[in-house]
């Protein structure tokens, strides 16, 4: 397949999943998230755009051909970006009472399993599936059914189903899950950038992801993504709720 064409897929598909994997484990939050269990919510996001979204980033960097320099500036962009989402996350933890000193946060397993399976490629085709492809399609459509379930239960393909599930004698949970300043943060702040670096790994797999044993490569990564995501923000989502209490 032509490597544009093979890349706008993964991507579609990458959507489409996080689209009912976000609204299966998120919606498990029913009500705004207020206290103890919001603060760690920060806490973590705060180790993990730094760790994979920086990290990450400046590996793909440097693993791409010095022809590429319109890619690798994209990068730089991008690692400033994930540096001032740290920043964000760390800035609300402490607003909220909580400890956002990065050297402070021990990550959980679930963390670490994000990073891992984020990091380990070698190369770059894999590094972007993982991360910009597959990752910051999950936490985008994630982020953006925190701000406003309302816009993400109420669209796509399985609404209706959510409609009875979650929405059904539950006001709450039409509301902003997460307090009105963490949720102008993730709004004007946050979610434009990762539209931005989705694109971004979606042009690296445009140029490099050309033959099909690379187009297999990728796929089998977003797979193995997938199943990261699920047993990190599960986890992530467990601990969340039983700190609200
Ligand atoms: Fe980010
Ligand atoms: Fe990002």
């Amino acid at each position: 397949m032509n490597s544009r064409q093979f890349a706008r897929d993964l991507v579609r598909h990458s959507h489409e999943w996080a689209q009912q994997y976000v609204v299966q484990e998120y919606g498990r939050i029913r009500a705004s998230l207020r206290s103890e269990g919001l603060i760690e919510w920060c806490r973590s996001f705060m180790w993990r755009e730094y760790m994979v979204g920086v990290h990450v980033t400046a590996k793909t960097l440097a693993l791409l051909p010095d022809a590429d320099q319109d890619l690798k500036l994209m990068l730089t962009t991008q690692i400033v970006e994930e540096w001032k989402h740290s920043q964000i996350f760390a800035e609300r933890a402490r607003a909220l009472g909580g400890d956002g000193d990065l050297k402070h946060y021990a990550p959980t397993p679930g963390d670490w399993e994000l990073y891992h399976w984020t990091y380990r490629w070698t190369h770059p085709v894999e590094l972007a599936t993982a991360l910009q492809c597959t990752g910051e399609v999950m936490i985008t459509t994630m982020f953006r059914l925190l701000v406003d379930p309302r816009r993400v239960l109420l669209d796509g393909e399985t609404a209706e189903a959510i409609r009875s599930q979650i929405l059904r004698d539950d006001d709450q949970a039409l509301q902003s899950l997460v307090d009105p300043e963490t949720a102008r943060s993730l709004r004007e702040e946050v979610i434009p950038d990762e539209g931005q670096h989705i694109r971004f790994g979606r042009l690296i797999l445009e140029r490099h992801a050309t033959t099909d044993a690379l187009q297999q490569m990728a796929l089998r990564v977003q797979q193995e993504k997938m199943a990261a995501l699920r047993t990190s923000h599960g986890q992530l989502v467990d601990r969340v709720l039983s700190l609200e209490g």
